[in-house]
């Protein structure tokens, strides 16, 4: 079968309904053919994944969103697809969520979140493709009544204007956007409702940012006792050392002032980069059970292609890590849900291992020199190494590398030596805690047939993780 060639940009705008029930049978059957295609991280079945979206707890059970493209691995027409789950091993699939047909969202559902049992999200219009900030309900796990509240304020900023984040502080609703200012640097927006329905826009909030960065997405807004922290996903930000803002675009986080009706100024600290490796993005904050801070982001990055996108899919959401806040740094830990997944535990007792499974957890004992490599046959890897000073990750050895202009490997400083590490991967995709969760590298990695774990300087304990499961839900 012929595939929709995406070179041609206007494919990118192929509906899904235009395309027969067979091609999407066949790229689906291409994806399942994906060696690199994960087990137990949450991915499309076929298409393009990215930025989570709309995530709320609510009656025991976690609902997921995500970006999604169904036609093939770019980023074309956007969809919400919505799966949920109270274990993190069993989904209800509940496919499309949100689609593109209403005139103020026909060019794209764009990212949004939860609040309330509301989703607020960006609908790109049809007509003129400027960005709305869209609204519907859920109700019995459904998005209803779809509408338009406003268009984004001229006066504010330019089209860049999108991804809304809404809470409640003082019996007022807020809500951020993120956007580019008349000036064409990265801003936020604020914006004040009694209802949660008919917003005013407040104005931009003043904060202190780097001058390069050109344009904001995906803004988070956390509430602390008596300060605030905002995530944001920067665009423009240049790499200043060999630690820092390495990728195409990274991920900081900020901690200043409550912000109000009677406060715009953020009044912030300097921003820090969340993750370390190769592939994050566009993370969003919700709460979970018993009012823990969780935290999903994209793992992928734009503005590159993946060795797998030839079989019709692209990237998947990192697993979800509860957040919290320590000596003002933000500290990432797998939710402790997933240990759910666990299979069998093993023991690496020599300095090779034999691996028969390609989704595990790994345990590593803290210790000041040490390495890891995940390795084929013909000694092709990935290595993951510290010394007393530093962490590497290094992509250069893989089968297949990519995004070489952004270099290689990554680094970041080591704050901890005795510290256990963690490590969570799933065939292309590896997610390192260092530092009891203050270090954090998210990565994809693409070695064929892959199936050796080297361990130098250190201990290892494995498990083997369980695969998800997805029950359609008949809508
Ligand atoms: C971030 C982003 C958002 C936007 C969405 C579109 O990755 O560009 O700003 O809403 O993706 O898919």
């Amino acid at each position: 079968m012929k595939l929709l060639d995406f070179s041609n940009r206007q494919n990118r705008d192929v509906r899904i309904e235009d395309v027969t029930p067979e091609y999407l049978q066949y790229i689906e059957q291409l994806r399942q053919s994906d060696d690199w295609y994960p087990t137990y991280h949450i991915a499309p079945k076929h298409g393009l994944l990215n930025d989570p979206n709309g995530l709320y707890y609510h009656e025991g059970k976690y609902h997921i969103f995500y970006q999604w493209f169904p036609l093939g691995p770019v980023h074309g027409l956007k969809h919400w697809y919505h799966v949920a789950t109270e274990d993190f091993q069993t989904y209800e699939d509940y496919g499309i969520a949100l689609a593109p047909q209403n005139d103020f969202d026909a060019n794209g559902c764009y990212t949004g979140m939860a609040w309330n049992q509301k989703i607020y999200y960006t609908g790109i219009d049809y007509q003129d493709k400027e960005p709305n900030v869209c609204y519907c309900e859920i109700e019995n796990n459904q998005l209803i009544n779809k509408q338009k509240l406003f268009s984004r304020n001229p006066k504010l900023t330019t089209s860049e204007f999108r991804d809304p984040f809404v809470w409640e502080h003082e019996n007022q609703i807020y809500m951020i956007n993120g956007g580019q200012n008349l000036d064409l640097k990265g801003c936020i927006t604020l914006h004040v409702s009694n209802d949660g329905i008919n917003f005013t826009d407040l104005g931009l909030v003043e904060f202190n940012t780097d001058n390069d960065i050109y344009m904001i997405e995906c803004p988070n807004y956390l509430r602390m006792q008596e300060k605030a922290i905002m995530l944001y996903s920067p665009q423009g930000l240049k790499a200043k050392n060999k630690y820092d803002f390495r990728n195409v675009f990274s991920v900081v986080y900020t901690i200043g002032e409550q912000l109000s009706q009677q406060n715009l100024k953020f009044n912030n600290t300097e921003a820090i980069e969340l993750d370390k490796g190769f592939d994050f993005y566009a993370p969003q904050i919700f709460t979970g059970e018993n009012d823990k801070q969780i935290l999903i982001a994209w793992l992928g990055n734009s503005k590159a292609e993946y060795p797998s996108d030839k079989n019709q899919w692209a990237h998947m959401l990192t697993i979800p890590r509860e957040i919290t806040v320590v000596d003002n740094k933000l500290v990432q830990k797998p939710l402790e849900n997933l240990a759910q997944l666990r299979k069998a535990a093993w023991t690496v007792t020599e300095p090779i291992h034999f691996l028969t499974s390609q989704s595990f957890e790994l345990e590593l004992c803290g210790a000041e020199n040490f390495e890891i490599q995940l390795a084929n046959e013909v000694g092709e890897l990935i290595s993951f190494k510290g010394n007393h000073d530093e962490y590497c990750l290094d992509r250069e050895q893989m089968s297949v590398c990519y995004n070489e202009q952004y270099g290689l490997q990554r680094y970041a400083r080591r704050q901890s030596i005795s510290e256990q590490i963690k490590i969570y991967i799933d065939h292309s995709s590896i997610e390192i805690f260092c530092d009891g969760g203050r270090t954090v590298f998210t990565s994809r990695f693409f070695i064929h047939d892959w199936k050796y774990l080297h361990v130098t300087g250190t201990k290892a304990t494995g498990y083997d993780l369980k695969n998800l499961i997805y029950e359609p839900v008949m809508k």
